[in-house]
């Protein structure tokens, strides 16, 4: 277990406060603030119990170079307004210099001041310094709040804590336990739902669950690479080459392991990638050689819904076909429904069926919504998430 804020005294202490401020944006407008919103527990908790507390995030991949585009201005006027106080935004196109430190030495106990784009700076993706030095000159305690960037090892996310006590927020704090409880502590029947383009990319995520899972769903994408390697003619479908071999290996561990893996048992194809292209369902070993898979079948739904319906733990990564054109959405929403109607602990592991879970309005019927799209999937793997390992215990 992490120490929280909660084990820490926050009273006056200059807090160094990672969140994931990475928000999609449109014309300069934040057009989702789910990770702005995920943030708060822990910034009204700092500044409730006397912090002064200076926000750190990065925001898109401006490579280390200061692009108006990637500005996080946004995201300070967001979070004055969901706070209803000021969030002082410290502009600076090297994110720590001298008129930064002059605002933070001036913050008052509860003051809010929110840190520019830290890859704005080359060293924050290598984890070097001076940069990591200049920001530790800012703070005495550092609390990682930034689960969406807990995967990676940067001088915001992981160096800083070389230089001061480090502890959790509450979202890192959230995540480790749903996710956490999913994986190694699961009320069975378990069952995971993997979807997505790339088998060579979940690869490590699905070898993981084998050893934990009861059941593994696969749809989406890595479908088509899986009916590959079963021998099915798959038209003009994606195919993830380098995972043809990997999804046969796969579905032989499933079957030594005893782990029930299923795969789609007929499939949405359509004569192009288009939302009114030419469509019709086929069993998935009679796929047309000019056609391509675009969505799980009427059948695989009945099936994956019967299974998701009987569990106790369902874990979801990857949407099931294409569910942003409307004519091949009705896979992925087969699978939100039936989670939401589930009597179970259902977590979304962040990424595209996140979007899909809150577009289609059944965010709130889950147990857990990851705000971490690469951080969950690591999680997922088993690994140690180089932002959480620096934390101290309790
Ligand atoms: C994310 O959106 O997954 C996180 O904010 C991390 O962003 P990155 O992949 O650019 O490191």
């Amino acid at each position: 277990m992490k120490k929280t804020v909660k084990d820490v005294d926050v009273k006056g202490k200059k807090t160094l406060v990672r969140c994931d401020f990475n928000v999609p944006m449109q014309d300069g407008k934040i057009t989702d603030d789910i990770r702005i919103r995920a943030a708060l527990p822990t910034i009204e908790y700092l500044k409730d119990n006397g912090a002064k507390v200076i926000l750190m995030s990065h925001m898109g991949r401006p490579k280390g170079e200061p692009k108006k585009e990637f500005t996080l201005a946004p995201v300070a006027d967001r979070l004055s307004e969901l706070l209803c106080t000021e969030v002082k935004f410290a502009q600076s196109d090297v994110v720590v210099d001298d008129s930064v430190k002059a605002a933070v030495d001036a913050m008052q106990d509860g003051d809010i001041v929110l840190l520019e784009n830290t890859r704005y700076r080359k060293e924050e993706t290598n984890n070097e310094e001076p940069f990591t030095g200049e920001l530790a000159s800012l703070g005495e305690l550092f609390v990682n709040d930034a689960f969406g960037t807990a995967h990676r090892a940067h001088c915001s996310t992981a160096g800083v804590a070389s230089y001061m006590p480090a502890v959790s927020g509450f979202l890192i704090e959230k995540e480790l336990k749903f996710l956490g409880d999913a994986v190694n502590d699961p009320e069975r029947p378990f069952v995971a739902i993997m979807g997505g383009s790339k088998v060579s990319d979940k690869i490590k995520v699905i070898e993981n669950l084998l050893d934990k899972v009861d059941t593994l769903l696969i749809g989406g994408g890595m479908a088509y690479t899986f009916f590959k390697a079963k021998g099915y003619e798959i038209g003009t479908s994606i195919l993830d080459e380098e995972g043809i071999e990997l999804a046969a290996d796969l579905m032989k561990k499933a079957e030594e392991k005893g782990v029930d893996l299923e795969i789609p048992v007929d499939t949405v194809v359509a004569s192009e990638f288009n939302n009114d292209a030419d469509s019709a369902m086929v069993a998935s070993d009679a796929i047309p050689a000019d056609m391509m898979g675009m969505d799980i079948g009427a059948e695989t739904r009945k099936i994956y819904t019967a299974i998701i319906e009987q569990a106790k733990t369902v874990v979801w990564n990857g949407p099931m076909g294409v569910f942003e054109m409307p004519n091949f959405a009705a896979g992925t929403e087969a699978v939100a429904q039936a989670m939401a109607d589930a009597d179970a602990a259902t977590i979304i592991g962040g990424g595209d069926s996140a979007a899909a879970v809150g577009q289609m309005g059944f965010a709130d019927k889950m147990t857990h919504i990851s705000t971490g799209g690469g951080a969950s999937l690591e999680f997922l793997e088993g690994k140690e998430l180089p932002g959480v390992a620096v934390l101290e215990d309790k």
